[in-house]
């Protein structure tokens, strides 16, 4: 938020259209993991926070195999569903499942949101958490149909001031489940380097209104580098 209002960050964001599904793995994978090694070898750590849904299952299952020293990563998540700690939905353990279970990382580098105790008590614990924490290094995000970004919904609170709370209680998103927690824009905009990852044709619409300059949820994460979308060809307005 600025003094004349929110700022979409139409301005700052730098959109790399790949040809599909599998390129747009490829490069996400690659630039994970270049920013990984970046991190880690100028500040020995890396921290990432990971996103939910089904368009980041692809890269974390190629993320088993990649060559890195994972006792260096620090694993977060931009949000959280608020079921059951094993339920299949939670973005946790879609991670896991894809990804986390398949590797020698340490439980403690793995920071999941406690979404089992409700969403208000979860986002007090988790703001805890982050209020240690420095900057990330590196935020993963995904674009939903209707331009939400992690949990940050359209006609919701965004958290984008400048004094907003780490993360945000939801409790009544449209997108199933209806508690969730979310990290604010403010704090996912905190980052060295923000990478969307937008893939499919449903996304087209929520893509041409982003571009068009409307202040959805994902216009207003806006980290000092700018931000990256990698994005596939079936997600970009149409050349009419
Ligand atoms: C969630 C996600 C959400 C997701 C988008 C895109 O918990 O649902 O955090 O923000 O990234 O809805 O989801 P898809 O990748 O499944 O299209």
């Amino acid at each position: 938020m600025n003094d004349d209002g929110p700022r979409n960050n139409v301005d700052v964001a730098r959109w790399i259209a790949v040809e599909d599904a599998a390129a747009l793995r490829r490069e996400a994978y690659r630039r994970i993991v270049s920013c990984a090694d970046r991190a880690i070898g100028e500040r020995g750590e890396f921290r990432i926070v990971l996103s939910g849904g089904n368009t980041p299952r692809g890269v974390y299952r190629m993320l088993r195999g990649a060559e890195t020293d994972w006792s260096r990563w620090q694993v977060y998540f931009g949000d959280e569903r608020c079921l059951s700690i094993d339920d299949p939905e939670r973005n946790s353990r879609m991670a896991g499942e894809t990804w986390l279970d398949h590797i020698p990382i340490a439980t403690g580098n793995v920071h999941v949101i406690p979404g089992e105790l409700g969403a208000r008590a979860a986002a007090q614990a988790y703001a805890a958490l982050l209020r240690s924490v420095g900057n990330f290094d590196l935020v993963l995000l995904g674009l939903g149909e209707d331009g939400h970004t992690a949990s940050l919904f359209p006609g919701h609170d965004y958290g984008d001031a400048v004094d907003a709370p780490e993360t945000l209680a939801v409790l009544d998103a449209p997108k199933p489940p209806q508690q969730r927690v979310s990290l604010s824009a403010a704090r996912l905009s905190r980052a060295r380097e923000i990478l969307f990852l937008v893939e499919g044709e449903s996304k087209r619409d929520a893509v041409t209104r982003w571009r068009a300059g409307e202040y959805l949820p994902a216009a207003a994460i806006r980290a000092p580098s700018g931000i990256e979308v990698l994005i596939d060809s079936s997600s970009l307005p149409q050349a009419v």
